[in-house]
């Protein structure tokens, strides 16, 4: 074994002063980082001697007591070992290299895996969380991070350490009776606590209809272009999907006639923009076959994870138990928060905000569309949520588009990508103004011109 020699050491450990500024980490935070990235990159080697505490506190002109400090925590950590003799690093264990099953320049082979999982494919490019007209983002900066703060700080004083344990699968009893009470003054929704089951993200919730409802090669009729994590949902759900164009007329009583129930996710109608409000499906009829499913990810903000299926009341009884097998109930102190902001108000005056400022920028965005995109276009949508529809004429590929626009940091999704079943009418652009403030929209829609132009086929 080659150890570090004691010159070295030192060196390595007074390579610069620790930074006293007031805002910098800790002491006792900024030594130990230091000995543990020496020890992780080779520099400090496996059986080097620290120097003792007292010494190294007086050449970094630190207290004692940080380096004691810093050192127990490298030994609770494994990463050194102290004896009567002082301090040494530990010789740290290495995960062994795989062993080779196959020759070389043969891969490995794997157990087989889903075969419907092949059905799954990219539709949309990935962007960056911060870029420009990405459809799907509220206006994260608007959000009330310091009173959310304070109601989670409230929920885990009031609930204490008793809801670090598993809760009840079904979600918090507090924030299901909110979230019903909410859905059925804001969405003309029709029912109880009882039928809500909190999910993570409306994206749980279709994924738990499909294992709810369906058996494997059942046909699902879905929207054309339509949300494309519905369409993973029930590719893993090995379903056979059918596209509908958009329709709404007629779909209850047609569900009703073919047996068939409804899953009407209802994600982003609470930004309503123009005209009368429109309740959801679910309190539409009574007794509709319709599982209605929520998210908190655009009237808070996605990284929350936090969403909602309602069982119609005919499903409750035989639901009740598989749920409770296949669910655990975690994300409790953000659950517990969520029900106290819903209950105080302090949902309700932050969707009025945000409903306002989306409405501006909606206008906004469409005012610089019809301004400055100069080139044939209509633009459809923009009567609830938060993004615009702009259909382009097929000698335009919206996703050569796409791709130019992300080198600029600006991400419309292609609308080509939402689609099932092509159609020469699906050629456009989805473009978010949820996260995109109103005086940029012009610069953006300048540049996208310019892109659009720059993408024709002849
Ligand atoms: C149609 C649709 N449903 C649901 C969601 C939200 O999903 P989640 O709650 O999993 O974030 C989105 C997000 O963009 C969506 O477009």
């Amino acid at each position: 074994m080659t150890m570090t020699t004691p010159a070295l050491v030192s060196q390595v450990l007074l390579e610069a002063p620790l930074d006293k500024d007031r805002d910098a980490a800790p002491m006792q935070r900024q030594l130990h980082h230091r000995i543990k990235e020496a020890i992780l990159d080779g520099r400090l080697a496996p059986g080097s001697r620290l120097p003792g505490s007292r010494a190294l506190a007086e050449a970094l002109s630190i207290s004692r007591n940080t380096v004691t400090a810093a050192y127990d925590l490298l030994a609770a950590e494994g990463y050194v070992q102290s004896d009567r003799q002082g301090t040494r690093v530990a010789t740290l264990s290495r995960p062994a290299p795989p062993r080779m099953l196959q020759t070389k320049g043969t891969p490995p082979s794997i157990p087989a895996i889903a075969l419907r999982l092949a059905r799954i494919q990219p539709s949309v490019p990935r962007a960056d969380a911060g870029a420009t007209l990405r459809p799907g983002v509220p206006a994260l900066s608007h959000f009330p991070l310091a009173a959310w703060r304070r109601a989670v700080d409230r929920a885990i004083r009031h609930a204490g350490p008793s809801a670090l344990g598993y809760g009840d699968p079904l979600g918090e009893p507090a924030l299901r009776a909110a979230i019903a009470r909410h859905l059925g003054i804001a969405r003309g929704v029709r029912c109880e606590s009882a039928q809500v089951v909190i999910t993570e993200g409306a994206q749980e919730a279709l994924a738990l209809c499909v294992r709810l409802l369906t058996n494997p090669g059942d046909t699902a009729w879905i929207e054309d272009p339509g949300y494309r994590g519905a369409k993973a949902a029930m590719h893993a759900g090995d379903l056979r999907l059918a596209p509908i164009r958009i329709d709404a007329d007629g779909l209850i009583a047609q569900a009703r006639r073919h047996g068939a129930w409804i899953i009407e996710d209802d994600y982003d109608s609470e930004f309503r923009h123009a005209g009368e409000s429109i309740g959801a499906m679910q309190g539409l009829v009574t007794q509709a076959p319709v599982l209605y499913v929520g998210t908190f990810s655009k009237t808070m903000f996605p990284s929350l994870r936090l969403g909602f299926l309602v069982l119609p009341q005919a499903l409750l009884a035989e639901m009740q138990t598989p749920l409770e097998e296949m669910l655990r109930g975690g994300h409790r102190y953000e659950q517990l928060a969520l029900a106290e902001f819903i209950e105080s108000g302090q949902f309700s005056r932050h969707l009025g905000r945000m409903r306002r400022l989306y409405r501006d920028r909606q206008q906004a965005l469409r005012e610089a569309l019809t301004r400055y995109l100069r080139l044939p276009h209509v633009i459809q949508g923009g009567h609830c949520g938060l993004h615009l529809t702009v259909r382009l004429p097929a000698r335009y590929p919206d996703h050569r588009i796409a791709d130019a626009a992300r080198r600029y940091g600006i991400a419309p999704a292609p609308l080509s990508g939402f689609v099932l079943r092509p159609m020469p009418e699906d050629n456009g652009l989805v473009l978010g103004y949820g996260n995109t403030s109103a005086e940029l929209f012009e610069p953006l829609v300048r540049r996208l011109s310019q892109l659009i132009r720059a993408a024709e086929i002849f």
